[in-house]
């Protein structure tokens, strides 16, 4: 776990080092929970939307985009249901005076069960070997079958007060499970209160005629209000979907793990609407769909699972995360619900519209159901960059910092250099550039030794690298030099779009979906 930790510390610095993520205004030693995106990382987060957007909007004739703004008309989140319910329970302590979620408080306590349990395994794993039955042991060592009764009745006895919205029974589990402060060590806790995590501000110019407006929550909203005017004029039939990019604000109290928990991040969300009744089955089919997506990008099955919701909104007949294993563990990235109508027939109620679909097969109107897709782009972004930096070891002891990131992802492509910074080889070098620049991002350098310049490429997950020496002059050949096996080939000038142009595109993880 240590061990974890320290990965995810260097893959921190790595980001601010390289140029991936910055902490938000840093020179004035940044703002909890914000961050920027440097000159890499803003090329990596473009990568990651446009793979999403295409899969949605290209690859379905059934979706289409919109790009709604930020600031809505208040009663949307009335209608919504978040000014009344988008809560956190917090917990504070006295003598820290730390303010925690007293959900999360509960949910690490459940995690300690799980390591506790998995601690045991590990160790008879490696006492029994080839013979070692995991489920065998698990269903017979006592200390094992103790530890996930305690965790089993703990699990059923918070899935109960968060659902029954119990805040007394949430502080008595704190109390009873003696969860302490990590910064006090004490159990002198306050009650649990509910707190509203939406940013609120006003609109208009003078006191009187202000009004309160949020920033949206959820893009989700901007997609449900404009149900109506995408249906018309895109003469949509059921089922179809509209999908959304953009930014959304929660005031998070406990924000922690990097970019995992931002106050400002941005969502890539999917509404997909269909007739009463099919629901779950579209459930399961965007659950596949979703799934896919991600697998696409090669990080190995076994980092995904799908983690079904024990405490279904009440306006939910379905829902899953779909969770990447992290080095702090499996963390929800992407949230695929089953929504029923609740959204569209609230805003019909406040707004006094009629919105319906009439369906020209049944000749009957209804108010569709919605299955919405909603993952982070933040999140996304954390979960690739943690799957592809490696400290490697390389033979003769040295190591080298390197991130596999699939190549269609990658900021930058191609990275040309000349071997020296004379006889016409970095005018060689810039040509090459001038030529393939219209079709994938290329990198000019010419600083330092070769080898130092491989360097710098792996720390930002350049696929390829091209170096340009005299041999280039005579034969008009180079080497191409791949970021993985770091295997140099000599390879005609004229060969290299052909060679790099598929690997590194979009479409070569789109084509994966099909
Ligand atoms: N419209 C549904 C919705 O917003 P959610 O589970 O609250 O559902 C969806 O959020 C996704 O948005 C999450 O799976 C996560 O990837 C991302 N997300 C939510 N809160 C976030 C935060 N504070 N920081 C970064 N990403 C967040």
């Amino acid at each position: 776990m240590a061990q974890q930790e320290d990965v995810f510390k260097k893959i921190v610095s790595h980001c601010k080092e390289y140029g991936f993520v910055f902490p938000s205004s840093d020179i004035y030693d940044g703002l909890g929970a914000v961050y920027d995106y440097g000159q890499n990382g803003v090329e990596l987060k473009n990568n990651i939307k446009q793979y999403w957007w295409q899969s949605m909007v290209l690859l379905h004739q059934n979706i289409v985009g919109i790009d709604a703004a930020i600031f809505m008309h208040p009663t949307t989140w009335k209608a919504s249901g978040h000014v009344d319910a988008f809560n956190d329970p917090l917990i504070d302590n006295r003598d820290s005076k730390k303010r925690y979620r007293a959900d999360v408080l509960i949910e690490d306590q459940i995690a300690k069960y799980d390591e506790k349990i998995q601690k045991e395994i590990d160790k008879a794993a490696k006492r029994f070997g080839e013979a070692f039955d995991e489920a065998q042991f698990r269903a017979t060592n006592a200390r094992v079958i103790e530890h996930q009764q305690k965790r089993d009745a703990l699990h059923a006895r918070f899935a109960k007060a968060m659902n029954d919205n119990d805040l007394d029974e949430l502080r008595q589990i704190i109390l009873d499970e003696e969860i302490v402060c990590p910064i006090s060590g004490t159990r002198n806790w306050t009650e649990v209160r509910q707190f509203n995590l939406m940013f609120k501000t006003e609109v208009g110019s003078t006191a009187e005629g202000a009004s309160t407006i949020y920033l949206r929550p959820e893009t989700a909203q901007g997609i449900f209000v404009n149900y109506l005017n995408v249906q018309k004029t895109g003469r949509m039939k059921l089922p179809f979907g509209i999908a959304q990019i953009g930014k959304a604000f929660r005031n998070e109290i406990v924000a922690r793990q990097f970019i995992f928990r931002m106050r400002e991040f941005e969502q890539m969300e999917m509404q997909f609407f269909v007739k009463p009744g099919t629901e779950l089955e579209w459930f399961q089919k965007w659950k596949q769909t979703r799934m896919a997506w991600h697998q696409a990008l090669g990080f190995g099955a076994e980092n995904y699972r799908f983690h079904d919701h024990d405490k279904l909104a009440h306006y939910a007949n379905a829902a899953t995360d779909i969770e990447f294993h992290m080095p702090f563990g499996f963390k929800e990235v992407e949230g695929i619900h089953s929504r029923t109508n609740f959204d569209l027939s609230q805003h019909a109620k406040y707004s006094g519209k009629k919105i319906e679909y009439f369906d020209p097969e049944t000749n009957e109107s209804y108010t569709p159901f919605v299955i919405e897709t909603s993952i982070g782009v933040d999140r996304m972004f954390l979960s690739v960059m943690c799957h592809s930096f490696e400290e490697e070891q390389l033979p003769g002891g040295d190591v080298r910092t390197v991130l596999h990131l699939p190549a269609a992802l990658a900021p930058v492509k191609l990275a040309v250099f000349p071997l020296t910074k004379k006889d016409g080889l970095p005018e060689k070098a810039q040509e090459i550039i001038n030529d393939l620049r219209f079709h994938f991002n290329c990198k000019y350098e010419e600083k330092d030794q070769i080898g130092k310049r491989y360097r710098r490429m792996d720390a930002i997950g350049t696929p390829y690298c091209v170096t340009v020496d005299p041999q280039t002059l005579e034969d008009n050949t180079v080497t191409l030099r791949d970021r993985d096996t770091m295997e140099q080939r000599r390879v005609n000038i004229a060969d290299l779009r052909g060679i790099i142009e598929d690997e590194v595109s979009i479409t070569s993880l789109l084509k994966k979906l099909l």
